[in-house]
């Protein structure tokens, strides 16, 4: 691997928290110092590059030059298209103009998190700015989503090793997730499981039930109709996840959960 040619990555940044950027850091497994230092070359990011302005923005589009065709595009945040893609500006240009210009010489696409993946929380009811996400502008491509708000940050590293080690896509689910990651629900992997079996439901958050491991089905858990890899790679370096923390999961890595998770209320 140290003598192959570490993979170009283009990082862009248009609606997002940066909570997918910051999850990516945590990864634990490959260490993403690792993971940047060996096998990938990071040339642009604007949240973690040391250059910014005019000089961060050149050394993009000089590596976007020099390895056209070859380099890997993330994108992290969704995408405003309402009147004409104002609500998400850099250095003068609207996100959408930026993405396509990004795309244009890229190999693939990964999309990390639900915002670039699905639109995100900004495209929740009504939509105001008028977010998607990017396979509704980049149509020519191919596009990995990598879900969740955010995605498990060895998830994340996960996938742009597979693609840096073997030079080939991960197989992926028919809605273009990878296969390995998001091919079972949270409910599959989840230790309450044999509580719901069993008929065993706290009640409430602050229940003696829900303290002991009952099953959160209650509660608004969308485990049972949530792909992801939480009940079985668990969040910092697998301590814990939503569930385990008394917490249902409220679908994150799903489409349009924003709009449908137990905590939503429509005015
Ligand atoms: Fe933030 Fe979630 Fe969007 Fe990632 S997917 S940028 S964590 S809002
Ligand atoms: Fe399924 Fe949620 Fe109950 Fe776990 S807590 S068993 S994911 S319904
Ligand atoms: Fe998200 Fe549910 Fe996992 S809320 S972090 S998919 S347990």
């Amino acid at each position: 691997m140290e003598t192959k040619k570490r993979i170009p990555v283009i990082w862009e940044h248009f609606q997002e928290c940066t909570g997918c950027s910051e999850s990516f850091i945590r990864s634990d497994h490959p260490l993403v110092a690792d993971l940047i230092f060996d096998h990938i070359s990071l040339d642009y990011t604007d949240t973690l590059m040391a250059a910014s302005g005019h000089n961060a923005e050149e050394a993009k589009h000089e590596s976007m030059k020099e390895n056209y065709g070859n380099y890997i595009l993330v994108v992290e945040g969704a995408i405003p298209i309402k009147d004409d893609g104002v609500y998400c500006t850099i250095a003068g240009r609207s996100a959408v103009d930026i993405l396509k210009e990004s795309a244009a010489g890229a190999a693939a696409i990964l999309t990390f998190g639900s915002c670039s993946s699905w639109g995100g929380v900004q495209a929740a009811y009504p939509n105001p700015t008028g977010s998607v996400p990017v396979d509704e502008i980049i149509k020519d491509k191919p596009i990995i989503r990598i879900p969740g708000c955010p995605p498990i940050g060895e998830v994340m590293t996960g996938v742009v090793m597979h693609y840096a080690t073997f030079g080939t896509l991960p197989e992926l689910d028919s809605m273009g997730r990878p296969k390995q990651f998001y091919g079972k629900r949270v409910h599959d992997s989840c230790y309450r499981r044999p509580n719901f079996d069993a008929g065993l439901y706290a009640e409430s958050f602050d229940s003696q039930e829900a303290k002991d491991g009952y099953c959160l089905y209650k509660l608004g858990c969308r485990g049972p109709v949530t792909y992801n890899a939480c009940g079985t790679m668990g969040w910092n370096n697998g301590v814990s996840f939503p569930i385990k923390s008394g917490y249902p999961c409220i679908g994150c890595s799903e489409p349009s959960f924003w709009d449908n998770s137990p905590f939503t209320e429509r005015l």
